[in-house]
């Protein structure tokens, strides 16, 4: 199982910092790479490249003009977070048995309605209003059962060694 993020509606100049968060989480729980649709930001891919440089692993954004053909082409099981859906837990087993690829949509201040159609599962993290970043580290972490924690990041040339205080960083 293969998972994508698809970032819907990115606006330049009011989601910059909550967009490359949202791939900065996608990367660091696992997720094979994140598509994003909206406005197209060379910043924020060059910012989110730039990181997989440095940190490794083979994590890519991608942009897509067209979200709709893009979500209705996928190929594998498509779970939409919203405040709205049927609760993680109730649901997460049954994603996760598929065994199928999973596109995991996160919405920005408007998600069109038709959306909540083209999902095979409308999924909620709680049934209280708060955002894609923390739906979506939820989502990823439930999705990978804790397995994400301990991903590896080949070819990288930071890292961080863990330490009880201080910080410590290798550099190769
Ligand atoms: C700040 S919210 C805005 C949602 C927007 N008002 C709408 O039209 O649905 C941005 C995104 O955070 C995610 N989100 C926020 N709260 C959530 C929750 N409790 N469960 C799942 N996803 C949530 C959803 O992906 C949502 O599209």
């Amino acid at each position: 199982m293969k998972v994508t993020v698809f970032r819907l509606g990115h606006r330049i100049s009011r989601d910059k910092r909550i967009s490359t968060h949202v791939c900065l989480v996608s990367r660091a729980f696992g997720a094979k790479d994140l598509v994003y649709s909206g406005a197209k930001d060379s910043g924020m891919e060059e910012s989110v490249s730039k990181v997989v440089e440095q940190w490794g692993g083979k994590f890519s954004v991608n942009y897509e003009k067209n979200w709709r053909s893009f979500v209705k082409g996928w190929k594998g099981i498509v779970v939409h977070l919203t405040v709205y859906g049927i609760p993680v837990q109730e649901k997460i087993k049954k994603i996760e048995k598929s065994g199928k690829d999973v596109l995991v949509v996160v919405g920005g201040e408007k998600v069109p309605p038709e959306m909540y159609d083209l999902a095979d599962y409308n999924v909620s993290v709680t049934g209280q209003p708060h955002s894609e970043i923390a739906a979506l580290s939820i989502f990823l972490d439930r999705l990978m059962g804790g397995g994400e924690l301990m991903k590896r990041f080949p070819g990288w040339k930071r890292k961080v060694i863990p330490r009880e205080k201080g910080k410590k960083i290798v550099e190769k």
